[in-house]
């Protein structure tokens, strides 16, 4: 992979996966093409943005002094991954063991535990919504986000509201495994590097995600440190995007694409903080219809069979029993 950000990051900092990847377009916030590829639901890299400039200043002392006497959430991990759960749905999955932790940290206890942390102890991944208990400082510093850039892009391409921005503050070599979201995503960078490896929703075949009632709905089935190629074959032939994202660039993630972020080994610790917009309301459906739009049909689906069936374990067999026979070429 080619390193665009200056030399600020080697090779032997990415973790080895057998992919076939490109690499995502990197463009100037001035570049009209930047609109064309979010207008296409295509990833892109924004350069030169001043959308989370006042949060330059956040490091780890700043924030420490800064974020106020709150409890912030913390996933603590026994090893690099911090695979998403939805603890909604722990309760009807019956033996599923959360991989993570989740705790409330105050802020110096998780920086305590930050600087003494060597490998071998467990991990650590501080992901807060960001809200007006984060302390008087730094919400001057979140109000002055570039709000009309990323409102601008909000309204261009007719995306709902804004629900939330996540803090991210992660370790070196944390990954968060590859998964798709239901929503558009502004991920800014303000500290660190991160590698972001991207699949188009088309990929879905080859990403085995597991079902909607599972805790890890949204996520793929895959490891991506060991696939298991004799139950996920298709694997083999995913292709996908990726880039290496610094400080003060922007990455668009388009809702339903999957992504697997990592923080570069050896780089020291990373912040993010991202802007997750509502997909816009789709007054006039155009055919074909796109892939993001046949996965949420997908979902919609799955969702009502576990509804009417009352029992997930009998879904598969039905959509078997649709399929076979019938629509299989
Ligand atoms: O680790 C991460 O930065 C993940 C972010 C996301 O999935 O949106
Ligand atoms: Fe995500």
């Amino acid at each position: 992979m080619a390193s665009n950000n200056s030399k600020c990051w080697d090779e032997s900092q990415l973790r080895n996966y057998d992919l076939n990847l490109e690499q995502i377009p990197r463009l100037h916030c001035d570049d009209p093409a930047v609109d064309e590829l979010i207008a296409a639901n295509k990833p892109v890299v924004i350069t030169g943005s001043k959308l989370v400039e006042s949060a330059r200043k956040w490091d780890l002392d700043y924030l420490e002094q800064n974020m106020g006497s709150g409890d912030y959430t913390v996933f603590i991990s026994q090893n690099h991954k911090f695979k998403y759960y939805d603890e909604k749905k722990i309760a009807k999955t019956s033996g599923f063991v959360p991989p993570t932790n989740k705790l409330d940290m105050k802020l110096p206890d998780f920086m305590k535990r930050l600087r003494k942390w060597k490998r071998g102890d467990d991990r650590m991944y501080l992901q807060q919504g960001l809200n007006n208990t984060v302390g008087p400082e730094i919400v001057k510093d979140f109000l002055k986000f570039d709000w009309d850039f990323c409102s601008g892009k909000q309204n261009k391409h007719h995306w709902g509201p804004l629900t939330s921005n996540l803090l991210l503050i992660g370790m070196e070599g944390n990954v968060t495994p590859c998964h798709y979201d239901e929503q558009q995503n502004l991920f800014a960078q303000v500290h660190g590097h991160k590698r972001c490896i991207l699949f188009a929703p088309d990929q879905f075949e080859c990403l085995y995600p597991h079902p909607v009632f599972h805790p890890h709905d949204r996520q793929s089935m895959v490891d991506f440190d060991e696939p298991d190629y004799n139950t996920f074959p298709k694997f083999r032939q995913v292709r996908g995007c990726e880039t290496v994202l610094g400080p003060g660039e922007i990455l668009y993630i388009p809702i339903y694409w999957w992504h697997h972020i990592e923080s570069l080994m050896r780089g020291g610790h990373t912040i993010t903080v991202n802007f997750w917009y509502k997909g816009g309301a789709n007054t006039s459906v155009t055919y074909p219809l796109k892939d993001h739009q046949k996965v949420a049909i997908m979902r919609n689906i799955e969702k009502m069979l576990v509804e009417v069936l009352q029992d997930p374990k009998e879904v598969s067999p039905l959509l078997r029993a649709i399929v076979l026979g019938r629509y299989t070429e």
